[in-house]
């Protein structure tokens, strides 16, 4: 679509959860023009979401270098221990100015921050607020400082694609807006730097603790630009999402790991603890140890889900520790103070995305990446529990400090241009990718979690490729209401039907990455190939659209 407006800003953000409002804030008070563009309300990512907390070296007796060696055991070899040392050791500050901006976290009598345990973490690292409303708490906390800094935001914009100019370099993006007055239907947002803060990909499963609007936004759109993404194939099951029935589809409410940080026990149908044998951590075990130990019960019994009890808490401490938990479960008709909660593993966070350095510079000059869409390294093959939202902002930190560094060096005067002759309005291999009609959501949805869920073979993950390889081919034949064979509407250009190309766009990357790595690693298991193999394996897969990949 050709834009119909246009602003001009130093700085585009893309996304509103803590990775990219906290470059926004960081941006804007380096003194750069920042605008925020997200796809629905500011608070609507998955930040707000987070139930657990943030894992941050900030308890007595603590060091970098547990949290280092808790995060390394848990990537499953694959951490950058650069990356991961940066966010270990930058971490506790970070978290320190997120508290500065007004982020209210749990604290003791004496004012000390509460600290619980998650998966894989060997202490009490994780800080958390409301009890187990930590996203919602960070979210308000930077939305308000947002608000009081009248940074420019754009909402209900979702981003079409990265604008360069004749030298390669980013100038902005496309975007299309609903309903925001005069910046209404397709625009651009003209900038030399543009921060990609678009959240996760887990709508590309059935079943997933993300949010609807997590759809891959951020890696689709950089693999149209020619930026390189890594990692795909590991996407974090989480072992304890509410079980609401077989084939429940869509956002799934989640039962934190801080519920077993605090105690609770993962139970089979007959009542046993199964992880005691499986870990010297038992159910605190790294995530994806704990999402097998489950899957590997339930096939045992043929059961399709497992049980965590809490019923010891009592109801004074479900009601003041958890009291998020608590309500989505009554609201389910489970009551988790008298009975076991039922929970199975769903999609939950992508360990991979766009390949950043330790500035979040990705492959395409001036185009950033932060927070769960970027690939920093500090994942590996599996996301320790908890640091994902200091992920986002250590490096959200670094990024802006970045930005505004290139910003102020002396770079020579551009040449005039007018509005009309800007060499950057169009975006060539984003025509190349077809769009797909709403429809075949669901499909791909399905055709992902039945062939490249938590557990996967060649055998499943080929049948997913077919059939995604068909939803492809199926796009491009023209369409005939006359014609028995073929008698869909083509897609129309809007939200739903970008964001679908989008899906298909990264469920087709994911499974091709998943098909590859022929080995079992962190989140990746391979049922034929069940052993790690670090002598061909222990290494990225590093993805670039026209490569031959894809
Ligand atoms: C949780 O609260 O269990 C989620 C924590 C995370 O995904 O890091």
């Amino acid at each position: 679509p050709v834009p119909g407006w246009a602003v001009d800003a130093d700085v585009v953000v893309v996304g509103s959860g803590v990775a990219g409002l906290t470059t926004a804030l960081r941006c804007t008070a380096a003194g750069l023009r920042t605008v925020v563009v997200t796809k629905a309300r500011l608070d609507d990512g998955s930040t707000r979401w987070a139930q657990g907390g943030i894992a941050a070296v900030l308890g007595e007796g603590d060091t970098p270098e547990q949290h280092l060696s808790d995060t390394l055991v848990a990537g499953a070899g694959l951490c950058d221990q650069e990356a991961v040392r940066t966010l270990v050791t930058e971490g506790p500050d970070a978290v320190r100015r997120l508290i500065g901006t007004g982020a209210r976290f749990d604290t003791s009598a004496a004012g000390d921050l509460q600290l619980t345990r998650e998966g894989g973490h060997h202490r009490r690292r994780i800080a958390h607020a409301g009890g187990d409303a930590t996203g919602a708490e960070i979210s308000r906390a930077l939305v308000d400082a947002v608000r009081d800094a009248s940074l420019r935001t754009v909402e209900n914009a979702l981003v079409l694609d990265l604008l360069t100019d004749e030298h390669g370099n980013t100038s902005g993006v496309t975007l299309h807006v609903m309903g925001e007055g005069q910046h209404d239907g397709v625009g651009a947002v003209h900038a030399p730097a543009v921060v990609l803060a678009t959240g996760g990909m887990g709508q590309v499963f059935s079943a997933t603790t993300n949010p609807a609007v997590s759809t891959g936004d951020g890696v689709a759109l950089a693999l149209r630009a020619g930026a390189e993404v890594s990692d795909l194939e590991f996407v974090q099951f989480h072992p304890t999402v509410l079980f609401l029935g077989a084939g429940s589809e869509g956002q799934q409410p989640l039962v934190s790991e801080a519920v077993r940080g605090e105690g609770a026990h993962l139970v089979d149908a007959d009542g046993v603890r199964f992880m005691l044998d499986q870990h010297e951590l038992a159910e605190l075990a790294p995530r994806d140890i704990v999402a097998k130990g489950i899957m590997r019960r339930m096939r045992e019994q043929g059961a399709e889900n497992m049980y965590l009890d809490a019923r010891h808490f009592g109801a004074r401490m479900w009601a003041t520790r958890f009291p998020t938990i608590l309500a989505a479960c009554r609201s389910h008709g489970i009551d988790p103070v008298t009975e076991p909660i039922p929970v199975a593993p769903a999609a939950h966070y992508a360990s991979g995305g766009v390949r950043t350095d330790l500035r979040g510079r990705t492959t395409v000059p001036g185009l950033y990446a932060c927070g769960e869409v970027a690939c920093t390294g500090v994942h590996g093959a599996n996301r320790l529990a908890s640091n994902s939202l200091l992920e986002g902002l250590v490096f959200a930190e670094r990024i802006a400090a970045d930005i505004a560094e290139v910003a102020a060096a002396p770079r020579p005067a551009p040449p005039a241009t007018s509005p009309a002759d800007r060499p950057s309005l169009a975006p060539a291999p984003a025509a190349l990718l077809p769009l797909i009609a709403p429809e075949a959501r669901l499909t791909i949805q399905r055709i992902m979690s039945q062939g490249a869920g938590v557990l996967r073979s060649a055998g499943s993950l080929g049948v997913a490729a077919d059939a995604l390889e068909a939803v492809y081919q199926d796009s491009l034949r023209p369409t005939d209401p006359a014609d028995p064979a073929n008698p869909g509407k083509p897609a129309q250009p809007g939200v739903e039907s970008w964001e679908t190309s989008n899906l298909l766009c990264v469920a087709r990357v994911l499974v091709a990455a998943a098909l590859e790595r022929e080995e079992t690693r962190g989140c990746h298991w391979r049922e034929d190939f069940p052993e790690r193999d670090e002598t061909d394996w222990r290494r990225h897969l590093v993805v670039r659209l026209g490569t031959g990949r894809v």
